[in-house]
């Protein structure tokens, strides 16, 4: 996906780049090829809005599906417009293209190794909030409160749905009894070393290799393909069991009855795994924010960030994707619903995500992919 619209060189002074993401944002949805087009047209409304409430510039990865039901209503709440970049790729280049003279008012981003390659870049800065304090527990949230989980995004277990199997600890993959009966992606992808980092949080280096090496083992397949093709393996016969991010569940079981994907959705349960430790929970990744380092819509900023964490905002950014809401009591998707409740592993992810490189490398020495 190309980014919906460009900004300014970073070259241009960056009170002339906030007028023209105003003339530009117009706070309508950049989801098709005619973004560019569509926003550079904003309506009367929003440029009254606009002038009421004043705006706030938001750099996100995230689709714009996803995030625009949210910030319109942000908008309509708060007279704020929201003017939002959106960049598949490159965030980070991009913000230290621009350096001091960034626009950008608050970041948001898939993965906390994404969170914290923007905290060291010197991105972010820190936010002391009362209201994201209580919405958002500690462990969930960056060193200093440099960055907040807005949503999270639990990996599971995939099992097929008439086997017997209740619980499952993730050190379970490596138990022979699975011997040919495992499937699962990249062990280099970022969904994975995430999860092996919490590994080597929970039981260090030596054993998590150790580990990898016996689920490695159990393999019906070459660690390879998505998320789904768990699901579409467990149909197929190729596997019983895999693991794979809870929300593709939601997607799966939510698409076209008769299509595949509502297939292979219904092919498979939904356990959530804890690790096999005193107090282990389930392994998340997030989604999350940040306050822009530069933030030269600071206050408003903050406005957007604390809308966030509302129920309302919890519930509609929770169920656009099928991901889990950070905040307790939220209302759920009746899929997701139907996994039971989310016991979050209490690790901090800042102490996880130290772990991503140990992970990378161990992946490599046990040849989990090959
Ligand atoms: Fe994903």
């Amino acid at each position: 996906m190309k980014p919906s619209f460009r900004l300014p060189r970073a070259a241009l002074a960056s009170a002339c780049a906030v007028i023209l993401l105003a003339a530009c944002g117009g706070g309508q949805p950049a989801a098709d090829a005619d973004a560019d087009a569509a926003a550079a047209a904003p309506s009367a409304d929003g440029a009254a809005v606009a002038a009421a409430g004043g705006e706030v510039n938001l750099y996100t990865t995230r689709e714009p599906g996803l995030i625009q039901p949210l910030l319109d209503a942000f908008t309509v709440s708060s007279g704020i417009q929201v003017n939002t970049v959106l960049l598949k790729d490159g965030l980070l280049e991009r913000l230290g293209a621009e350096g001091e003279r960034s626009v950008a008012d608050v970041l948001m981003v898939v993965d906390t190794g994404n969170m914290l390659d923007l905290v060291e870049a010197g991105h972010t800065q820190a936010l002391q909030s009362e209201v994201l304090e209580a919405a958002i527990p500690a462990h969930l949230r960056g060193a200093d409160d440099q960055w907040f989980a807005m949503s999270l995004r639990d990996r599971v277990l995939y099992a097929h749905k008439d086997l017997d199997l209740e619980t499952f600890h993730y050190e379970d993959l490596a138990d022979p009894k699975w011997k040919g009966k495992v499937c699962i992606r990249s062990g280099q992808h970022p969904y994975n070393t995430s999860l092996f980092a919490a590994m080597i949080a929970h039981h260090g280096a030596a054993e998590t290799e150790t580990w990898l090496g016996g689920v490695k083992a159990n393999l019906a397949r070459k660690a390879a393909g998505g998320d789904r093709d768990v699901a579409r393996d467990i149909l197929a016969g190729i596997c019983d069991i895999g693991i794979a991010n809870a929300y593709y569940v939601g997607r799966m079981k939510n698409a076209e009855p008769g299509s595949e994907q509502h297939q292979w959705g219904e092919a498979i349960k939904v356990i959530r795994p804890t690790f096999n430790v005193d107090g282990g929970g389930t392994h998340v990744n997030i989604s999350g924010a940040a306050l822009a380092a530069h933030a030269p819509n600071r206050d408003n900023a903050v406005k957007l960030m604390e809308y966030l964490v509302s129920d309302e905002a919890q519930s509609l950014y929770a169920r656009a994707n099928y991901e889990y809401p950070v905040k307790a009591g939220v209302e759920l998707d009746p899929v997701v619903a139907s996994f039971g409740t989310l016991t979050v592993d209490p690790l901090p992810l800042t102490e996880v995500v130290a772990n991503r490189r140990e992970a990378s490398a161990l992946v490599d020495k046990v040849g989990f992919d090959n």
